[in-house]
């Protein structure tokens, strides 16, 4: 595999990973503040995020040994409304930097593998953030916000409110390859 294409995997495996951890511990602070649908929105994003880390682990199981991953954190966590930033801002930065580049220099190394897999996630962050926004806005006005079932496609992580569709609109697996965070 070509070296830069490796490392930014290596990258976004790190950074999805940290992402996972990050939004289960915002999970139990928005549970604890009295926002059980934040909570349960956290919960369903970050396993959306350890299906990316997975997906991109997966491109990377010729390695053998350690790496260092250089990827973007989001430290300090705060109350729910500063961690619902926190979240806004580590999805933007996927969305408008990492992966639009992981992207085109995969392309351009003819890396097959890691192009899809880095357009799998790129295509859920966009909706991570909206989702965020949304629950940002309900607790900016001291409420939880609405949310009914949430959806995750356990192959790509795409993530939808409402009913599991037939078929995933990013990776086509079946509706059965998703899993509900319930209402
Ligand atoms: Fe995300
Ligand atoms: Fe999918």
């Amino acid at each position: 595999m070509k070296q830069m294409t490796q490392q930014n995997l290596i990258n976004a495996f790190g950074g999805e990973s940290m992402a996972h951890m990050r939004y289960l511990h915002f999970s139990n602070t928005a549970q604890k503040e009295g926002y059980p649908n934040v909570a349960r929105l956290f919960k369903a994003i970050s396993h959306a995020e350890y299906i990316h880390a997975g997906d991109h682990y997966k491109e990377i199981k010729h390695l053998n040994g350690g790496f260092v991953a250089n990827s973007m954190g989001a430290f300090g966590p705060g109350d729910t409304y500063k961690n619902l930033g926190l979240g806004i801002d580590g999805e933007t930065f996927e969305i408008n930097e990492m992966y639009p580049t992981y992207i085109q220099t995969a392309k351009f190394q003819e890396e097959g593998g890691a192009v899809r897999t880095f357009q799998w996630s790129l295509s859920t962050e966009k909706e991570h953030k909206r989702l965020f926004e949304k629950a940002k806005t309900a607790v900016d006005n001291n409420k939880d916000v609405e949310l009914v079932d949430v959806q995750v496609c356990s192959v790509c992580g795409y993530t939808l409110e409402g009913g599991a569709p037939d078929k995933c609109p990013i990776c086509g697996a079946k509706k059965e390859k998703f899993v509900t965070f319930e209402k």
